[in-house]
C-alpha cells in the first residue's frame, strides 16, 4: 500500500539548507512510487498555543491559522518529515510552536507511525542535533503508536544555500526512498 508522507519545512529563509535536505528526502519518497505533500512554514501564519485544553473536548484547536490545517495533514500522514535549522543546539521555534499546537493529535486515533528529523547546522559537529533530536522525542514519547525512524544532519553549512554538494542531500534522498 502507498503510504502518505506529510514533510514540513520550518525555516523561514530563502534558499534554506535544511528544506533542500526536505526536498531530497520527498524525491526519494516519489521515486519510491509513495505519496509525498511538502508544506513549508515561510507563508504560513501560526500562533502560539494558549494552553486553553479546549482540544481535550473537540480535537480541533480554537485557534484557527494555518497550524489548524497542517495539523489535520499531520493526523492522517502514515510518516512525518520534519525539517529544521539548528537554532542554539535546538529546533526552530517555528517547529516547536508547530509541535504545540499538534496538542488536539494526543486525543485523536492519528495514523502516523514513522517519524523523522532532517536538519541544518553551521557546525562541524555532528552533535549539533542532539538538542532537536531530545526535543522531538518528548513529542513523540507522547505518541506511543510512533516512534523517531531516522535522523540526518547537514553540518558544516551556514549560509543559505551552501548545502549544494553535501552528503547529506544523497542520504535525505535515499532515506525517503526507503521509508
Ligand atoms: C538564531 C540562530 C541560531 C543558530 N544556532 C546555531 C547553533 O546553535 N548551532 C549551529 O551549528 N548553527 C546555528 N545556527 C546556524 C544555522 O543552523 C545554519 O545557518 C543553518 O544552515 C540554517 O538552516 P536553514 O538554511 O535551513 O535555515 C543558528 C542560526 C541562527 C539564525
Amino acid at each position: 500500500m502507498n503510504k502518505n508522507v506529510l514533510v514540513v519545512s520550518s525555516s523561514l529563509r530563502s534558499h534554506s539548507n535544511s528544506e533542500r535536505l526536505a526536498d531530497e528526502f520527498v524525491r526519494g519518497v516519489q521515486e519510491s512510487g509513495n505519496y509525498a505533500e511538502h508544506i513549508s512554514l515561510r507563508d504560513k501564519t501560526i500562533h502560539f498555543c494558549k494552553g486553553c485544553l479546549t482540544c481535550q473536548e473537540s480535537q480541533r484547536c480554537v485557534i484557527h491559522d494555518d497550524a489548524d490545517m497542517i495539523v489535520q495533514k499531520m493526523r492522517t500522514a502514515d510518516v512525518i518529515v520534519f525539517a529544521t535549522p539548528i537554532y542554539y543546539y535546538e529546533m526552530s521555534g517555528q517547529m516547536k510552536t508547530l509541535l504545540d499546537r499538534a496538542n488536539p493529535l494526543f486525543f485523536s486515533n492519528y495514523s502516523f507511525r514513522d517519524i523523522y528529523l532532517l536538519a541544518a547546522a553551521a557546525e562541524e559537529d555532528i552533535h549539533a542535533i542532539d538538542g532537536a533530536i531530545a526535543g522531538l522525542r518528548g513529542w513523540i514519547s507522547c505518541f506511543p503508536k510512533a516512534h523517531l525512524a531516522g535522523t540526518i544532519l547537514g553540518n558544516g553549512v551556514d549560509a543559505a544555500g551552501t548545502i549544494e554538494g553535501h552528503s547529506a542531500l544523497q542520504e535525505a534522498y535515499e532515506m525517503g526512498k526507503a521509508i
